[in-house]
């Protein structure tokens, strides 16, 4: 079902850059989680292909197929039908020509998201344009792009040398060209992201790419200190959420094998 409530549109995306206003996003792919964020204001939920890595545990975006992008996408927008859900195109899902991407888009579309993410820009531009035209808001995603990771050979910062910084300029001046509405710049160096956010007029959501982008992202799980292994030095925990897991269930577990639970108030007559 297409989600029409949503209070913010792509064109708010510039308004608040327009007014300096910073923009907050998360990840987010099932229902309970997006029933909490419906009720914050963050700017937007994107449906990451990391639903791959982070709720289905491959060690890459590589596995996820729109039909997986496209169940998440569903739980999301029926917990939150007040947000901007934005759906991740996953790999080679705009790559098999027109068609092919038209549909995947559409499939993600009729299960309720607002915009969709593509990485990249070379050898799809004819996607992104004919999606912004048929009146799809496309998000891009430049630096690094984790559905490359085989071709950088594992997950590094890009745009470190002089032409790896050049190619990441020009090629968010071809996606703001080709209408996507935001981008996401992912583990590139502070400089370059603020140097790109001030070139364009349309918002930089950064994750990894220091403070002068017009955004930030973090993915749920990271943000709420769920999976305390995995700590890139941009994902900053603003809970110690596993401990707190961790915690409740050896208290529920105590209350079980001591007998304390339930009790019976908590049972039926
Ligand atoms: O899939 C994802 O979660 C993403 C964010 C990290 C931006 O692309």
């Amino acid at each position: 079902m297409q989600n029409v409530t949503s209070p913010f549109s792509a064109t708010d995306f510039i308004q608040a850059k327009i007014e300096r206003r910073k923009l907050s996003l998360v990840t987010c792919y099932d229902y309970t989680f997006a029933r909490l964020l419906s009720k914050t204001v963050v700017d937007g939920i994107l449906v990451g292909d990391s639903a791959a890595m982070v709720m289905h545990g491959h060690s890459t975006t590589i596995s996820a197929t729109v039909d997986l992008i496209r169940l998440h996408t569903e739980a999301v927008s029926r917990g939150a039908p007040n947000k901007f859900v934005i759906a991740d195109m996953p790999f080679l899902s705009y790559r098999k020509g027109l068609a092919a991407a038209l549909d995947s888009a559409h499939a993600l579309l009729a299960a309720g998201a607002i915009a969709v993410k593509i990485e990249g820009v070379d050898g799809h531009e004819d996607v992104i344009e004919r999606l912004v035209q048929s009146g799809i808001p496309v998000m891009g995603h430049l630096g690094l792009q984790p559905q490359s990771v085989r071709a950088y050979g594992g997950f590094r910062v890009q745009g470190r040398s002089d032409e790896s910084a050049r190619d990441i300029c020009s090629r968010a001046r071809a996606l703001e060209q080709l209408g996507a509405f935001a981008m996401v710049l992912e583990c590139i160096p502070a400089g370059l992201a603020q140097e790109i956010t001030c070139a364009l007029h349309i918002p930089t959501i950064g994750i990894g790419a220091g403070a002068g982008c017009d955004g930030q992202i973090l993915v749920l799980q990271d943000l709420l200190g769920l999976n305390p292994s995995f700590h890139p030095k941009f994902a900053r925990p603003f809970l110690d959420g596993a401990d707190r897991v961790l915690n409740a269930v050896a208290c529920f577990d105590q209350a079980v094998k001591a007998g304390t639970f339930p009790t019976t108030e908590e049972s039926y007559s």
